[in-house]
């Protein structure tokens, strides 16, 4: 273990701190797998004693924190990220040590923030490491990503660099390729030739919330496929590498982020009642939906299609890669199902006899629950990838080469989007439209 690690969360009073960050801090340093000694100042904008921000955590959470101590490592710090003169009082902190500093901000933020860090020699890891998280999404397009990077390249060593997509934390995102590599029967059957189709869904049932304000200026397309889709398009369709490094890792998924091929077949929504959201432009056009067809454009996997498909304020909540066996008689396709979320686990659909005395055939499931193996308080997708920053392990991380390609795909896919139908929330209208365009060939 590290022994001294301490963080700075710039963009403590958002609801990423609040919802996601905090509470990961927090269960890592319960479970003892934080450092010996470490603090976290916590960075936000308003005038508030620690007593004030602590006030807007959740209940439970707010009453852990007491048990355990935890607040007695907590420093709220009010500055402007954009005024240079706030980042020296920084100075008072940044003790001869390890430090991690998380940008939970809009990415408009990570050069300002970065240069004035440099600025002050904040950055310089003589006296220990000195690394940086920069929350996702990483630009809000090719060209914008591109200069961020450059500039950040500048400053930084890439290993000093974090890009975080928090969904290369999750468990069963990590379980794609390990059940790839380990499983001789799967990854042997893993091509054009045995699969027909792949369905990736991430499917939420609440809307924009408080985040409105952000969300207007992404839309599901930079909000969930630029990253976390397109990722789990790359783990799936990647070739597998002798060993599971990470270098080989982000090389074999960015050669296929250089191969994906959007098909014109685009579905665009938006839910009823976005506009009346508080933070949403009147006539805004952006979208909470979005389903799609996208290629990989190698011999492996010529003509299958990967359907993408996300959105908010849909029926249910739920993320999970369905992928579609070839069917070879009447009966029904091979499944296999890797639950993501909120389940977490494998199900495979095979076909076999009816008990009795016919010989008729049963579509049945073998279920595998990933979660109901965990034991204790597992560190959430957040904990896992902190304690990872603090390893200096990149394994999970994103490279530059796998955004700049996404980055690119997307920019593309911007220029092909239709307007937005408007859908009712909490419904399911767009399986109709999506049956009509060839998804879900055997239902
Ligand atoms: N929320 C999530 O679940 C989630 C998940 C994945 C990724 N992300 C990404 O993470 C980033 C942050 O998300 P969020 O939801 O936490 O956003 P948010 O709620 O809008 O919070 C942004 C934070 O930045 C602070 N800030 C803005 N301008 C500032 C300035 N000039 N000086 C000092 N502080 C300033 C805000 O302070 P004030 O409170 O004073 O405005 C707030 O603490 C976004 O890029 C988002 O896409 C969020």
């Amino acid at each position: 273990m590290v022994k001294k690690c301490q963080f700075m969360i710039f963009g403590a009073t958002g609801d990423l701190t609040y919802k996601k960050l905090l509470p990961a801090i927090f269960s890592l340093y319960k479970e003892g797998e934080l450092c010996d000694k470490f603090k976290l100042i916590l960075i936000g904008r308003r005038s508030l004693t620690l007593e004030d921000y602590l006030k807007d955590l959740d209940v439970e959470v707010t009453k852990q924190l007491a048990f355990h101590n935890f607040k007695d490592h907590l420093t709220y710090h009010q500055m402007d990220f954009s005024k240079q003169e706030d980042y020296e009082a920084l100075n008072h902190y940044l003790s001869k040590e390890n430090w991690v500093f998380y940008l939970a901000t809009a990415p408009r933020f990570f050069e300002v923030i970065s240069s004035h860090l440099d600025h002050y020699g904040y950055l310089d890891e003589s006296a220990g490491f000195r690394r940086i998280v920069f929350e996702k999404p990483f630009g809000i397009n090719f060209s914008d990503a591109k200069k961020i990077n450059k500039h950040i390249s500048k400053i930084l060593d890439e290993s000093q660099i974090f890009r975080i997509d928090h969904y290369l934390g999750k468990e069963m995102i990590q379980n794609i390729l390990l059940t790839r590599a380990y499983n001789s029967f799967i990854e042997m059957l893993w091509h054009k030739d045995a699969i027909d189709y792949f369905e990736i869904v991430i499917s939420e049932e609440s809307g924009v919330h408080n985040r409105a304000g952000y969300y207007d200026g992404s839309g599901a397309l930079k909000d969930m496929v630029q990253n976390h889709m397109f990722q789990i398009v790359a783990l799936l369709s990647m070739d597998l590498p002798e060993s599971l490094i990470p270098e080989v890792i982000q090389e074999e998924k960015s050669k296929i982020l250089k191969q994906i091929k959007v098909m014109h077949n685009l579905v665009v929504g938006q839910y009823q009642g976005y506009l009346d959201e508080k933070g949403v432009k009147a006539d805004s056009e952006t979208e909470t939906f979005v389903a799609m067809e996208v290629h990989v454009d190698n011999r492996r996997w010529k003509d299958t299609p990967f359907y993408l498909k996300t959105g908010k304020a849909l029926k249910d909540k739920y993320a999970q890669v369905v992928v579609h066996f070839k069917k070879m008689s009447s009966v029904s396709e091979n499944l296999l199902i890797i639950q993501i979320q909120p389940d977490e686990g494998i199900k495979l659909k095979i076909n076999s006899k009816k008990p009795g005395v016919s010989n008729e055939i049963d579509n049945v499931t073998m279920d595998y629950c990933h979660s109901c193996l965990k034991y204790g308080d597992e560190p959430s997708a957040y904990g896992r990838l902190l304690l990872d920053v603090i390893l200096g392990d990149k394994s999970l991380f994103a490279s530059w080469d796998e955004i700049e390609s996404s980055w690119h795909a997307i920019d593309k896919i911007e220029k092909i989007k239709p307007q937005p139908l408007i859908y009712e929330k909490h419904s399911d209208w767009h399986e109709n439209l999506l049956i009509k365009k060839g998804w879900y060939k055997y239902d």
